[in-house]
């Protein structure tokens, strides 16, 4: 790898520390459009799973490895080495490959998780270290919870592991807890007292559990750290990691700061609604950079200033992050050609004949609602795998009101054969949800129930996550649909479909 002094190296974790999110776990087939993504975004290095930890992950890094040219693709382990032999064949087909290993290095780690000692810590650091160079150059060391770590220790373990031949040090913030300037400070202690770190490079990995994941991953690059750990939309677990999409803005914004990157910044807005897309995983409208109102100006002293001048009131052009600012609105009356520019700039690609199929329900869409938007494309694109499923909705009637109590009839295609039911409830929803359930007679509860319309008005499409536990397993469903009542069975019904046991 280069090395140039004020180059920052872009490290994708979407796919991995992303992915762990409850609810957002994707197949290898959309893992491999998201690696694809992030590769014409110019990311450096993908992570792109753990190998060990399933089936799944391990055929997603070989297939990614197969997908992908340009950027490194790197599989995470723990300092094992039954891990490290499983990441390194999951990494077969990499041009360029990296083995991400490390072991946790704070006293609470090394107390309570590993019930050792931090002489034993570092002896299984360099270790695993020495084991991974064996089979791949390119070695990642990761000092878990490197946050609370003890300085001297931290530097103790960093410059042994880089005796040992990693090449790249992380030292991530895994509970979200350091502040700006003490992370930097951590940082600055390495670069002043580790023997042998201009061999390496410093990563920082930062989570936003205190809403301080981007200020502490500039603090790190401030002082010295020159790859960012970062996902799309800020996905992770818990309140997520760093924003890939507000580092790489930070550095193109602020030129006074010369650090840079080879990010293309107008694949930004088509990548975040790709990823949010197919995680279901709405963006926060006041997200910055990418989020529904990131350049949306509603005072009127805003409105007039932008009008005269757009630099009054913003500090960067939406066009820099790939928003074409014309917002196509597609309506009953757009062709095959709009939709597929519309799908094309927010990052979804289709042959001709899934453009046939969209289309055909983009007009049913666009029948319901008078303009069909970037968020309801996604929704109408994440639909694809809709007809292949197990159990289908047939037909749902409801009638509610004040003072009545709701009634609920349903039909249900199971594998091909038709069921009806209808039932009371306390609400119209419930009296769906117990119809379905006089059908399908199995102990499941429902966990969690959201309901989030997208944009905005009556005519909006109301998006269902929902959480029902079946046997001691959490299963997640989600639908959209312009009448709610319907989301909601319909995502009941996406979770009774992920049952291994159907
Ligand atoms: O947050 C963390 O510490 C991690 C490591 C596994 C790199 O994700
Ligand atoms: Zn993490």
């Amino acid at each position: 790898m280069e090395k140039d002094a004020n180059r920052v190296y872009i490290f994708d974790t979407s796919l991995r520390d992303g992915e762990q999110v409850p609810g957002c776990q994707l197949n290898t087939v959309e893992k491999i459009q998201v690696a694809k993504g992030l590769e014409s975004l110019g990311v450096d290095i993908i992570e792109a799973g753990f190998p060990i930890s399933s089936p799944g992950d391990f055929n997603s890094v070989v297939e990614i490895s197969k997908a992908v040219t340009w950027p490194t693709v790197c599989a995470l382990t723990r300092a094992v080495e039954k891990d490290i032999d499983v990441a390194v064949e999951a990494l077969k087909y990499a041009k360029h490959k990296r083995i991400h290993t490390g072991i946790g290095t704070s006293d609470s780690h090394i107390k309570y998780k590993f019930n050792s000692t931090r002489e034993e810590i570092l002896e299984r650091a360099v270790k695993a270290v020495k084991y991974a160079k064996k089979f791949v150059e390119d070695i990642e060391f990761y000092a878990e919870d490197a946050g609370r770590t003890d300085n001297e220790f931290l530097a103790k373990v960093v410059e042994a592991v880089i005796k040992a031949g990693a090449t790249v040090v992380n030292i991530p913030d895994t509970t979200g807890y350091c502040l700006p300037e003490e992370y930097g400070a951590k940082i600055k202690y390495l670069c002043d007292n580790v023997v042998g770190i201009e061999n390496a490079i410093i990563s920082t990995h930062c989570h936003n559990d205190l809403g301080m994941a981007t200020a502490n991953t500039m603090s790190g690059l401030l002082n010295g750290a020159r790859q960012a750990e970062v996902t799309i939309n800020g996905i992770g677990e818990r309140a997520g990691n760093t924003a890939l999409e507000e580092i790489a803005m930070i550095m193109r914004s602020h030129s006074d700061i010369d650090l840079w990157t080879n990010i293309n910044s107008q694949r930004l807005y088509p990548m975040s609604r790709m990823v949010s897309g197919l995680m279901n995983m709405p963006v926060q409208a006041n997200k910055a950079i990418v989020g529904r109102n990131a350049f949306a100006h509603s005072s009127g002293i805003h409105q007039d200033g932008v009008i005269k001048n757009m630099s009054t009131y913003e500090i960067i052009d939406p066009k820099d992050i790939g928003l074409d600012g014309n917002s196509i609105v597609l309506t009953a009356r757009s062709g095959h050609a709009a939709l597929r520019t519309r799908l094309e700039a927010i990052g979804i690609k289709v042959d001709d004949n899934r453009l046939d199929e969209l289309y055909k329900q983009f007009l049913v869409m666009a029948d319901k609602k008078k303009e069909v938007n970037d968020e309801d494309l996604l929704v109408l694109a994440g639909n694809e795998n809709k007809d292949s499923h197990h159990i289908k909705l047939d037909y749902l009637q409801v009638t509610s009101g004040l003072g009545v109590r709701p009634v609920a009839s349903l039909g249900l295609d199971i594998a091909g054969e038709h069921f009806e039911a209808a039932s009371t409830g306390n609400g119209p929803v419930d009296a769906a949800i117990n119809a379905l359930k006089t059908i399908i007679k199995r102990q499941m509860v429902l966990k969690e129930f959201t309901i989030q319309n997208i944009t905005k008005g009556s005519n909006d499409l109301g998006k269902v996550h929902m959480q029902v536990e079946y046997k001691g397993k959490t299963y997640y469903g989600f639908s959209a649909n312009t009448d709610i009542i319907a989301a909601s069975v319909e995502a009941y019904i996406d979770c009774i479909n992920k049952f291994t046991d159907r």
